[in-house]
């Protein structure tokens, strides 16, 4: 393939992410992959020769928007071709691995369906792509000839594939290291062990050579990413076999790297040294989001999650224990088929007995092939509406007051952004909490110390303790 366009620009790809983290971490791969071949990024599908939607398949209207936004993206592919350019279009994610050729067939537009294990082979399907460009000529009513592809999920492994990251895999000091894929827990409501398939733990010193390469290309702050994080057993130079807190304790040893995160994690593998490290590593971050999704047995047993209330509570208790101010964070899903008002209620007496920093809520959404969707006792959208409402103000109740029970307090934040308003810079604490400050565009990627001074439903506000500041700062100012 040519690396610029025949009148000597560069090619541009536009990538539009939906969808978890994984995915973010997947998109900035993709973007690596592409590199190689000219592509720089572009701003919007407008200006872009590529345009990559990374799909999100979890609930129905995520998956939905993507059939909107590729009808927009037809029309511009169409004048794009009457003014005999071109624009090459491709779905990634989860929604391509689920629906894989039903895309073309809804959308014949679509030059590319590649499933996220697949995506390290972008530069062999774009080729295919532009070997079929002739006959895949739009004639003003038919778009004949498919695109092309690929949801396998291949026997090389995509880890193996991928280019060593760069500065442009870090944002603002923080970067996301996927580490696990893949869950084999098959939670009834759940498309994810469909769509990522089995659990996979990337090999110890694969996960801290990525690690290495972030941090010397900027990164201060390392998420580690997997759709059941804590479940990793990575394989270790010396055939041992590595848990999560092992590899945490590893990472901690890496000079400059400030902090060190993970998600998303499973009640049922909270393991004792994982809990442990929470007391132990300075540089983990005081936040966990561990998502029980409800507090009712019956639900929980139901939705095959492997444990029940009681459990969750005692393993709140012993992070607690060797970590005081661990900020908690879940995701809950009301309305699960046959959940009564009873059942709602002990969801709601959890929330009040945990006391969560911040969590995600959701309507049950009804997804096919997955054994909740053939369940009877499917819920009227109304009682969920109004439990999510219920739940919703709960739980924004609690973030306030985790929020104000900061005020006061002087703590390190990494600054990633600037804010609504001139001259204010916006960051993140170490409880995860947004932090806005009066500042410059220089402090983004450095950690500050700050003075919370007001809190807020969603975020804190504050001002940089200038007698405190970190040498990386006061070199940057
Ligand atoms: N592996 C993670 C979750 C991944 S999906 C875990 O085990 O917690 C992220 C969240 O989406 C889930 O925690 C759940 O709350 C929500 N979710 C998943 N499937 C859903 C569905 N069918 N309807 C509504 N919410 C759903
Ligand atoms: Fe989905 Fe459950 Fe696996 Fe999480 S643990 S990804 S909710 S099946
Ligand atoms: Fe969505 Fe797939 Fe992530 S379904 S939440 S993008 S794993």
């Amino acid at each position: 393939m040519k690396n610029v366009r025949t009148n000597g620009q560069r090619k541009r790809v536009f990538i539009r992410t939906y969808g978890c983290q994984m995915n973010v971490y997947d998109s900035d791969r993709m973007a690596d992959v592409l590199r190689p071949l000219g592509y720089a990024l572009s701003e919007n599908p407008e200006q872009a020769d590529l345009v990559i939607l990374n799909t999100c398949h979890i609930r129905e209207k995520a998956s939905e928007k993507v059939y909107s936004e590729l009808g927009r993206l037809r029309d511009l592919k169409v004048e794009r071709r009457r003014e005999g350019g071109d624009l090459a279009i491709a779905v990634a994610g989860c929604v391509a691995q689920a629906e894989g050729e039903e895309i073309i067939r809804r959308q014949p537009a679509v030059d590319i369906v590649v499933g996220p294990q697949a995506y390290h082979r972008l530069p062999e399907l774009l080729a295919r792509v532009a070997r079929k460009s002739d006959e895949r000529r739009f004639d003003g009513r038919r778009w004949p000839g498919a695109g092309v592809l690929d949801t396998e999920f291949p026997a090389e492994n995509k880890f193996d594939h991928l280019p060593a990251p760069s500065e442009a895999d870090v944002r603002a000091g923080s970067a996301f290291l996927s580490i696990q894929e893949g869950c084999d827990k098959f939670c009834t409501f759940c498309v994810v062990p469909y769509t990522r398939g089995a659990e996979y733990s990337r090999p110890a010193m694969a996960v801290l050579r990525e690690a290495h390469a972030l941090v010397a290309a900027g990164a201060v702050e390392l998420t580690l990413l997997g759709q059941n994080v804590n479940a990793y057993h990575g394989e270790a130079a010396d055939g041992s076999t590595w848990t999560l807190a092992r590899l945490i304790r590893a990472l901690a040893e890496i000079d400059g790297l400030a902090r060190i995160r993970y998600m998303t994690s499973h009640p049922s593998d909270m393991a004792d040294d994982l809990i442990a490290v929470h007391g132990e590593v300075p540089q983990l971050m005081p936040y966990l989001h561990l998502p029980v999704q409800s507090g009712s047995d019956r639900i929980l047993e139901a939705m095959n999650r492997g444990h029940g209330r009681d459990h969750y509570r005692r393993l709140v208790d012993r992070l607690r224990g060797v970590c005081p101010d661990i900020a908690l964070s879940s995701d809950f899903i009301v309305g699960f088929p046959g959940e009564s008002d009873a059942d709602f209620e002990d969801t709601m007496r959890l929330v009040d007995e945990v006391g969560f920093a911040s969590a995600f809520s959701f309507k049950y959404s009804r997804r096919p092939g997955t054994p909740g969707a053939a369940l009877g006792d499917q819920l009227a959208d109304g009682i969920k509406t109004a439990r999510l409402a219920a739940l919703q103000s709960l739980l924004g109740r609690q973030q306030r007051d985790f929020n104000a029970s900061k005020v006061g307090a002087t703590v390190p934040v990494l600054f990633t952004e600037a804010g609504r308003k001139p001259g204010q810079m916006l960051g993140k604490s170490p409880w995860l909490q947004s932090v806005y400050v009066e500042g410059g565009a220089e402090m983004i990627g450095s950690i500050v110390n700050v003075r919370l001074l007001a809190a807020y439903a969603l975020s804190l506000a504050g001002e940089v303790v200038t007698d405190q500041l970190p040498s990386r700062f006061e070199a940057a100012a």
